[in-house]
């Protein structure tokens, strides 16, 4: 390894690729030379999620990581996923291919604030979204995905007292369908909160048959206007079971590319943002990772996701928690 090559002071490892060589295919080659896999989030370019192992929501990447054999595991999503595949498989080495893969509504929940609250309410359960920290996590009793989310807070008996974090769209949305009174932190994520209802009422005149279909991250307004609201891979599955042509889709745009590739006959139409020059329906974290960045990684094994080994055990029990949970409900 040429190691004067290697300048992580980026957050990734900014090295020139030589012209000659096929990335795709050295990519290929690496993986099977390191015993490495490339989990991807749906949220990713179409390139990624084609070279990917596995390509997931965050239940599912979850899921997979926990029963990986891989020496390596290159994460192709933000720095709470590859947080916690680390968790799962601590003697995994984990990768992400630029630190600065962050999430919005993971950071709209800081450590010291979210403990004071916690401590404010000290006969609730903490149910906190995969999208925290892993500091975080260890203030959580059992964690969630917008996948498990419902069916995880509908476990507990209906007088239990929770506290949900960190998405105030996602509690308020389980609050309003269940009928509890959760007290929800209040995050939110910067592009799920973008979308525009007068926008998608505007498309919805453009195309009349077009069903709306959303994520329960969106703001309520949205939620209301929608035909069908769900989690990531709910939202693929509903695509490629139900019956109409187009929809219109509120949700980060990296999820079109499964939808066309399922459904190759449907018309798929991004709902449009607030703010119709910000293109903030890609998530600009999830957009960090590229191919170039993710052969770097995989040739120079950084950056490595490294946690503080009482973090990780604290955390993990949050985690096995929602896993537990969810294969017992066959999630
Ligand atoms: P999923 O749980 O649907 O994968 O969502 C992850 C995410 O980042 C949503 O914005
Ligand atoms: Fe975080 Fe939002 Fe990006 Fe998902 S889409 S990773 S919640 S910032």
């Amino acid at each position: 390894m040429n190691v004067k090559n290697i300048n992580i002071k980026k957050g990734y490892v900014d090295s020139d690729i030589d012209k000659n060589i096929d990335v795709l295919k050295e990519i290929e080659h690496l993986k099977k030379e390191k015993n490495a896999i490339i989990l991807a989030h749906y949220y990713q370019t179409g390139d990624i999620q084609d070279i990917a192992d596995f390509v997931g929501d965050s239940l599912a990447l979850s899921q997979e990581a926990a029963k990986t054999k891989a020496k390596i595991i290159v994460f192709a999503g933000v720095h709470f996923m590859a947080e916690t595949a680390k968790i799962l498989t601590p003697k995994s080495k984990v990768l992400i291919p630029d630190l600065n893969a962050g999430c919005s509504l993971a950071d709209s929940c800081p450590f010291d604030e979210f403990e004071k609250f916690v401590k404010q309410h000290p006969d609730h359960i903490v149910i906190s979204y995969v999208n925290t920290t892993a500091k975080i996590k260890t203030l959580t009793d059992i964690c969630c995905t917008s996948t498990n989310a419902l069916q995880i807070v509908n476990s507990l008996p209906q007088e239990q007292k929770i506290i949900f974090a960190p998405d105030r769209n996602l509690g308020n949305y389980i609050n309003r369908i269940t009928g509890r009174n959760m007290v929800v932190w209040n995050g939110a994520c910067h592009v799920h909160e973008e979308f525009s209802v007068e926008g998608i009422l505007n498309l919805k005149k453009e195309y009349p048959g077009a069903k709306v279909i959303s994520h329960p991250e969106c703001q309520k307004p949205v939620q209301l206007i929608s035909d069908y609201i769900g989690s990531t891979a709910a939202l693929l599955k509903y695509t490629s079971t139900d019956n109409s042509k187009e929809y219109i889709v509120a949700t980060e745009s990296g999820i079109l590319h499964q939808m066309k590739k399922n459904n190759p006959e449907k018309l798929f139409i991004v709902a449009p943002p607030k703010d119709s020059t910000c293109g903030c329906n890609d998530c600009n974290f999830m957009k960090k990772i590229t191919i170039k960045k993710i052969y770097n990684t995989l040739k120079f094994e950084q950056p490595e996701v490294i946690l503080d080994n009482e973090i990780l055990v604290k955390a993990k029990k949050s985690i096995d928690n929602m896993l537990e949970i969810s294969r017992k409900l066959n999630l």
